[in-house]
């Protein structure tokens, strides 16, 4: 069970980043390879019971139950657990499960399952990794296929892709001009495909989204909405919600480090300054908010009583200052910074949050899908997957699949 002392009264260093994070953790790597080979040994386990079916997004009881991949936005986690699972170890069997995993994502193109904001989740994981690693042209057809359909829920008058309902249903109207913060992570999807085709159409609507997103899901102060709708015929701001959140003014934990990771890719695939100081200001806020243990309430603004946590936010945060820390010059003092408190929270998750030694057919304890609704206290599997990403970013060299 986690270890929760005393909150850390931190003090803030120049560049805004809480004063702890200036000085090199004591991590010590071959714990973290350590780590790392028991999440393998996990998949290995699981790999017969999963293998081209998928983990809910969430468990009961720490196992979850094996489902198909016709809906939702998370079997792609799966598939790309398999993928590193494949390059850390060069078992050829992760990769036929992978391969297999795929064609039920090719199936998913073809029978319309696509009105979704998610298939950047579900189609880079999968497909982009697997063309990345494979070199196999159907994986790269079936990601181009993927980002069509995600540049039709892109409306001109607010700039931004649409998150959720169906964008051609009339009935769905109202759903047109919204974002969420999650979005910043399909991004990635588009930016590639404009690098494969040769196509700019994919990379600049992507731009225009991460530029609306900034003017309005980020505050002022760095935090973030989770959703906010704008006229979808005017492009005029209507204002911000929550769906996951505490209420709309809060700062739900994960979708903060949605936006980090987000903002920090697409600065790697732009090479513009502003995306990555748009990621260092949002890391900023997220990294003064966390209390102790560098793994953060499922809302910053959450009661203190519901201290509830959210382990699958803090993999996440991982993988994003680890890349945003890629982004920065070497010189700039930010840089070490962000290391450091993504080693801290990765070493966090590896010594108190691991489910080694239990029944658990996942990795991370404490993952926090929706507590609005009773969803905590569990394994997330994209938690799981962030997770693993980290620990390999942190080990080895790393072939980028976002
Ligand atoms: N829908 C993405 C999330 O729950 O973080």
């Amino acid at each position: 069970m986690p270890r929760r002392p005393a909150a850390i009264q931190a003090s803030i260093s120049d560049q805004g980043i809480p004063g702890e994070y200036t000085q090199p953790p004591d991590v010590d790597r071959t714990e973290l390879k350590r780590a790392l080979s028991t999440a393998i040994d996990q998949i290995d386990r699981n790999l017969d019971e999963y293998y081209d079916r998928f983990p809910e997004p969430s468990s009961e009881n720490l196992v979850y139950s094996p489902t198909d991949n016709t809906d939702g936005w998370t079997t792609s986690f799966w598939t790309g657990l398999c993928w590193l699972a494949y390059e850390v170890t060069g078992d050829a069997r992760y990769r036929r499960a992978a391969e297999t995993q795929l064609e039920t994502f090719e199936r998913r193109l073809e029978s319309g399952e696509v009105k979704t904001h998610d298939l950047g989740f579900l189609y880079t994981l999968s497909a982009v990794a697997g063309h990345r690693l494979t070199g196999n042209d159907r994986y790269r057809s079936a990601a181009i296929t993927a980002a069509d359909y995600l540049t039709d829920r892109f409306w001109e008058a607010p700039g931004l892709i649409q998150a959720w309902g169906d964008h051609e249903a009339s009935e769905d109207f109202w759903e047109r001009g919204r974002m969420i913060v999650d979005s910043m992570m399909n991004l990635p999807l588009l930016f590639w495909a404009s690098e494969a085709t040769g196509d700019p159409t994919y990379a600049s609507i992507a731009e225009t989204h991460a530029r609306t997103n900034g003017q309005h899901i980020i505050r002022p102060d760095g935090s973030t909405f989770h959703t906010f709708k704008c006229d979808v015929v005017t492009g005029a701001p209507i204002g911000g919600e929550t769906a996951q959140g505490y209420e709309a003014n809060s700062c739900w934990s994960r979708g903060q480090t949605w936006a980090i990771y987000g903002y920090a890719l697409a600065g790697d695939y732009t090479d513009e300054d502003e995306y990555v100081e748009i990621a260092a200001k949002l890391a900023n806020y997220y990294l003064s908010k966390l209390e102790n243990d560098h793994v953060p309430r499922w809302d910053f603004d959450a009661p203190p009583d519901q201290d509830i946590r959210d382990s699958s936010a803090a993999a996440i945060s991982v993988c994003g200052l680890h890349e945003l820390a890629r982004q920065l010059p070497f010189a700039d003092d930010r840089t070490r910074c962000y290391r450091n408190a993504a080693l801290s929270t990765l070493e966090s998750l590896a010594t108190d949050y691991s489910t080694k030694d239990t029944e658990s057919t996942g990795l991370l304890t404490d993952g926090a899908y929706d507590p609005s609704d009773g969803d905590y206290d569990e394994c997330c599997i994209w938690g799981d997957y962030f997770y693993v990403e980290g620990l390999v970013r942190a080990t080895q060299q790393w072939t980028q699949y976002w």
